[in-house]
């Protein structure tokens, strides 16, 4: 099978996220998903032979690039909302019930995001214990909590933030908060 590159085109115009900005950032995710088509036809055609550096590079290399493109994915398909979460939901209160309050729980994803790197802030449930936590992720493949489901996705690169803020990615966080499409992540909470 082949992946497509999904249109995100509808987040155009969101506050707080230029034209340009948005337009590279669909750039840099079609990227992705051409770099995941490419490794799939590279290692099809390679002989499955472990002792041959170039196909063990490919196959490591296939973290990076699937998780870039479906990691972005997630993040694209939270955004576009008005930023309100019903606290009293099944996600609000699941949030209070596992963070303490949807307050303590905002404060440690933000922590999470500001952190120096790359990488990606994630709301995460555990599928095994049900409970939520916020994970950094290093660059798109390093820190993922095995068989977790993604419940909100953020993207902590500079390419996400640097050409409206600078180096000010705590402003950039406010913003993104500000369009979270909060039905889209209820969805995902199992
Ligand atoms: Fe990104």
């Amino acid at each position: 099978m082949v992946y497509s590159a999904k249109d995100y085109s509808n987040l155009m115009g969101m506050e707080g996220f230029s034209e340009t900005l948005l337009k590279n950032h669909f750039t840099l995710y079609q990227g992705y998903v051409n770099n995941t088509n490419k490794l799939c036809d590279l290692l099809n055609s390679k002989a499955k032979d472990a002792t041959n550096p170039e196909y063990a590079e490919l196959k490591r290399r296939m973290g990076f690039e699937f998780n870039g493109m479906r990691l972005h994915e997630y993040y694209f398909e939270n955004l576009g909302g008005k930023g309100v979460l019903d606290k009293s939901g099944k996600l609000g209160r699941k949030l209070t019930e596992d963070f303490g309050s949807y307050e303590d729980w905002e404060r440690d994803f933000k922590a999470t995001g500001a952190m120096r790197g790359i990488g990606w802030t994630i709301l995460y449930q555990d599928n095994i214990a049900g409970k939520l936590m916020n994970q950094w992720i290093n660059e798109h493949e390093t820190g993922h909590p095995a068989g977790c489901i993604l419940i909100l996705v953020m993207d902590v690169f500079e390419h996400a933030f640097m050409t409206d803020y600078g180096l000010k990615r705590a402003d950039y966080i406010g913003a993104f908060f500000k369009n979270i499409n909060w039905d889209v992540v209820e969805g995902r909470l199992k």
